[in-house]
């Protein structure tokens, strides 16, 4: 059985739903602001945990191959302990975007993380026998840790590759709507509530659509962050709030105010021809 296949059925692990939601509950109680949004990666315009993951896997492993290289013992210990420290950050990151998922990715995201804490709980342990002086114990504990780092890192490869977890789901519009540069109507603009959003088609791409007097604002219409609909969404100081997790966007330019989402909308260019609304997106094709 491929291995893609076994971890698929976390997917569906209803029995990790509970658990889920208390973590979840607590990782929520951080209020939405700067430090949320830096967590994400909003200042950054892509999550920030696969960043900063790099510093605890990279700094493990590399103890683990001094391990293996007679008289290197202090730098193996020192390697840990900044693989421990840096676990920290990476986890907070992590657990801020995780708790902004679907419920199979919650599930899977679960049994990710208690990997890396398991792997965490192990790394501090090599990292206390090898201050005792107990390097034989230190280099086993070092290599259970390293297990259970990978086994997470498969699961946080399945999250991101098979779950899209963490990537731009606007990144496909431009290249749906056609030629950037051919003007397409999208209906009367009379017909528009004001102030309000509407959903509009673009051929197959539905797009938000918000009306201000003779204007109009048009973002694509799926979230970046995970897909949900903003023309269901609430619109207030020249922004648009996703009803899925509270994510906002401009509507002047489509930049992400508050996260989850970090990757900006696209945002279509408009002007109005005898009534008609009409819309194109400047280098799509
Ligand atoms: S789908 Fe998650 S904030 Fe929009």
């Amino acid at each position: 059985m491929r291995i893609t296949t076994t971890v698929s059925r976390l997917e569906q692990a209803q029995n990790l739903d509970r658990p889920a939601a208390w973590v979840r509950a607590l990782v929520r109680r951080l209020p939405q602001g700067a430090v949320r949004d830096t967590l994400h990666g909003v200042p950054l315009g892509h999550p920030v945990h696969p960043v900063l993951v790099q510093v605890p896997i990279g700094a493990w492993f590399s103890a683990s191959m001094l391990d293996l290289v007679p008289r290197t013992g202090p730098a193996s210990t020192v390697l840990i302990a900044v693989g421990v420290g840096a676990a920290v950050p990476a986890a907070a990151a992590g657990l801020v975007d995780w708790a902004e998922t679907h419920e199979q990715q919650q599930r899977v995201g679960l049994v990710h993380a208690a990997c890396n804490t398991m792997a965490v709980g192990l790394y501090s342990a090599s990292l206390v026998a090898r201050l005792r002086k107990r390097p034989l114990r230190g280099r086993l504990l070092a290599l259970a840790g390293l297990a259970a780092v990978g086994t997470g890192g498969l699961l946080g490869g399945h999250l991101a590759y098979r779950q899209a977890t963490g990537v731009n789901h606007a990144e496909l519009v431009p290249h749906m709507v056609g030629d950037g540069s051919r003007w397409h109507s999208v209906g009367l603009l009379s017909a528009l509530p004001d102030g309000k959003p509407a959903r509009r088609f673009l051929d197959e791409t539905p797009l938000v659509v918000v009306r201000s007097g003779s204007e109009a604002h048009v973002l694509a219409d799926r979230c970046s962050h995970l897909s949900g609909p903003l023309s269901e969404g609430e619109v207030a100081d020249g922004c648009v709030t996703c009803p899925w997790h509270g994510s906002v966007f401009s509507l002047a330019d489509g930049e992400v105010v508050h996260g989850p989402a970090t990757a900006p909308q696209p945002v279509f260019e408009t002007r109005v021809l005898g009534g008609e609304l009409q819309v194109r997106l400047p280098g799509a094709g």
